[in-house]
């Protein structure tokens, strides 16, 4: 098995352009089963979880096709409405199949998600939901056998008592096309959901997103949807990876292609921790070291607009360098310190217990050899290697290529020392 090998300290200087979100573009290649026909989607990035999304479709009876950074997806033909076990097991989006399917041939079989191994992540609200959407479930072990009472699938009012975001993406691939108004409320309003439901829109779907402390999503059921092209938007948790681990080694950089108001709340922390932040045009943010890193009191993970899940443990390890105690507080998944130990073998100095988590940061971490738990605990140690002094190496790659594009690559280009080897 292939690792990182990464000589650490190298100040990271340079821009970049930053890659699709693998959050938005898994939903959006799912929902293009609702059209039939030949659906563009650009800045598609070529991850691990969008490969095997396609190798989902292609056994459906979708076409699709690469072509540099767009993905081309031919849905005329699909005939498919069974998903095996072992394809299911490869990512948790694997259960938006579910809404999608059910809304295209109005029967489905699929097996339990996977996906990282970050807390249960049962599917009990997606099941509840398309339950009132009038599908009946009928679940014999890992098996998921889901068909359309009736003619279609009925709008209904969904009340989630947490905005899970699997859950409002399965619901909206199930209301679009369904008989009425179904109406989210407490839905999930990640800005991949919008994404998702602004390619939507383009097909011809109608969908309001209302934003207020009770966050709702309506979706009117309309007759049919029309393929697009369409533009995934970026990756904020990439771009908030390159961020840290630039902090990291006291660099700088520039990213483009990036919308500062998905990295409202990581921006503030950054700032708080010493990086001095710019944004230009609209879409390219500038970020430097200004003074010595600082502990920030306290970062607590909420579903959006709060700090998300998915960057904890990479700001988690860029504290790890901050002058003073940070205090982190994992409200999402239950099992998401994974990452711990590994940091630890960097000579982080951490404490956990149960959601808490407490680092008390040193000015100079050693080199490791450590080992991805998951997808972000992954990119975690990447900044933790790209601050410490000496060569450290990253094993399980496999997981930190389910969302990062060619990652030695993009550091390569800021001038890190790094290599898969
Ligand atoms: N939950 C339930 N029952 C359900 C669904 C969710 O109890 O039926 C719980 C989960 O166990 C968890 C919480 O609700 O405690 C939130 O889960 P949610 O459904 O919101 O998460 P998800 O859809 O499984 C997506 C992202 C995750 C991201 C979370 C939260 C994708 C493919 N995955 O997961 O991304 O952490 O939302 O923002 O969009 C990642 O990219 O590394 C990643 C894990």
């Amino acid at each position: 098995m292939k690792k990182l090998v990464i000589y650490g300290s190298k100040k990271l200087k340079g821009e970049l352009t930053v890659q699709g979100s693998k959050n938005a573009s898994l939903p959006i290649l799912i929902a293009t089963i609702l059209t039939k026909g030949e659906n563009i989607l650009k800045r598609c990035p070529n991850l691990n979880d969008t490969i095997n999304t396609c190798k989902i479709l292609t056994i459906l009876g979708c076409k699709t096709k690469r072509q540099e950074n767009s993905l081309i997806v031919d849905t005329t033909n699909l005939y498919g409405n069974e998903i095996s076990k072992h394809l299911m097991s490869t990512m948790r989006s694997s259960i938006i199949f579910l809404g999608a399917l059910l809304a295209r041939c109005k029967e489905a079989i699929v097996y339990l998600p996977g996906g990282c191994d970050i807390g249960t992540r049962p599917i009990n609200f997606h099941i509840s939901a398309l339950k009132q959407m009038g599908i009946q479930v009928k679940k014999t072990g890992e098996k998921l056998h889901c068909k359309v009472k009736g003619e279609k699938i009925k709008g209904a009012n969904i009340f989630l008592s947490f905005p899970s975001v699997g859950t409002t993406e399965n619901i909206i691939l199930a209301a679009v096309t369904a008989e009425g108004t179904t109406n989210i409320f407490n839905a999930a309003i990640e800005p991949e959901i919008e994404d998702l439901c602004n390619y939507l829109k383009k097909c011809g779907a109608k969908i309001k997103v209302t934003k207020n402390n009770k966050n709702s999503i309506s979706i009117e059921g309309v007759e049919k949807l029309n393929p697009c092209t369409y533009k995934i938007m970026p990756d904020r948790i990439v771009a908030a990876t390159i961020f840290s681990a630039v902090a990291a080694t006291k660099g700088e950089v520039l990213l483009k292609s990036i919308k500062p108001i998905h990295l409202n709340h990581t921006l503030k922390i950054l700032n708080e921790m010493g990086c001095l932040i710019k944004t230009y045009d609209d879409d390219n943010i500038f970020l430097k070291i200004k003074k010595p890193l600082k502990a920030v009191k306290e970062i607590k993970t909420m579903p959006h607009p709060g700090f998300p899940t998915d960057l904890q443990p990479i700001i988690m390890a860029l504290s790890c360098f901050a002058k003073g105690t940070t205090i982190f507080i994992e409200t999402i998944f239950e099992n998401r310190f994974r990452h711990v130990p590994e940091l630890e073998k960097f000579g982080a100095i951490i404490k956990v217990k149960n959601r808490i988590c407490v680092t008390k940061g040193i000015a100079n971490l050693h080199s490791a050899n450590v080992c991805a738990t998951d997808l972000r605990g992954g990119a975690a140690l990447i900044v933790a290697a790209m601050g410490a002094h000496g060569i450290s190496k990253i094993c399980n790659l496999p997981y930190i290529d389910r969302g990062y594009e060619k990652i030695e690559e993009q550091f390569f280009k800021l001038g890190a020392n790094i290599f898969r080897k």
